[in-house]
């Protein structure tokens, strides 16, 4: 793999996925909120992080983040109401925000259940400026791998890809017959980490063409994800590296590579 396409670390199986996620999330807040006073984050979505949320918002993780200078942001949305079993944000709420009992001016959610997408990936591009600054730079990116290449809300040949101008955007998806409201590619690149968290036999061929196969951004959305002045870490478990033709040795406690 190019050293422009990431580290990459291996676990044995979810467990350890969650629990190298949930150390990578405890590190870089701790280093941005002594650096700075505040750690942004974008989470994903899909179901991937989620006993990695669960992990977090018990010990010895709970106590090793000040929860209250955390600020939490999404890097892609469905449209749909924030109680719904399709929403991201209930995903994250449900397993670790509603558990921390934090003002909720630090939890910034996408209000995709609007009429108007565009309009609320306006408000929400506004809503990230009054948080974090012009241009926006977050500590730290959540991200998941679609077997198709995805990445946020970034699927192959959507418009939202091309995408230069604004750092988020609506985007239909005609494959899914979907709407969504996505960061854009300029935005989560300029975070300071992006972490891909990936598992599964379903993720092994989409995993070994975004990091081994030919560019083709418009077809494997991933790759456009190239962090501009900060750090790549693929955390991915045996299933998901076993179509890589140069395989990293597992890190995990127990895992024999
Ligand atoms: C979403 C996402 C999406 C997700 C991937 C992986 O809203 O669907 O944020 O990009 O991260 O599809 O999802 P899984 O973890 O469920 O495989």
């Amino acid at each position: 793999m190019s050293p422009q396409r990431g580290e990459i670390k291996v676990v044995a199986d979810a467990t350890e996925l969650a629990a190298a996620a949930a150390e990578e999330f405890t590190r870089a807040a701790q280093a941005a909120i002594s650096a700075r006073g505040r750690f942004a984050v974008a989470l994903s979505g899909g179901s991937t992080p989620r006993p990695m949320y669960e992990m977090l918002a018990q010990a010895p993780y709970r106590e090793r983040v000040d929860w209250q200078r955390v600020e939490f942001f999404w890097g892609d949305e469905r449209a749909v109401p924030p109680d719904h079993p399709d929403s991201n944000f209930r995903m994250a709420n449900e397993a670790l925000i509603a558990k921390l009992a934090l003002s909720p001016e630090r939890v910034h959610r996408i209000k995709a259940e609007r009429a108007n997408l565009d309009g609320a990936a306006r408000d929400y591009q506004d809503e990230i400026a009054r948080a974090l600054g012009e241009p926006p730079n977050l500590d730290l990116a959540l991200q998941g791998l679609g077997p198709d290449g995805h990445t946020a809300s970034l699927f192959p040949y959507t418009e939202a890809l091309n995408e230069t101008a604004r750092w988020v955007a609506p985007n239909y998806v005609p494959r899914l017959k979907a709407h969504r409201v996505t960061m854009t590619f300029g935005l989560l690149n300029r975070a300071a980490l992006v972490i891909f968290l990936v598992a599964g036999a379903d993720k092994a061929a989409p995993l070994a063409q975004v990091l081994e196969g030919s560019e083709d951004p418009q077809r494997l959305p991933a790759q456009l994800i190239r962090p501009l002045n900060g750090r790549l870490l693929w955390l991915a478990n045996r299933e998901a590296v076993s179509r890589l033709r140069h395989p990293p040795v597992c890190v995990s406690a127990g895992g024999q590579g």
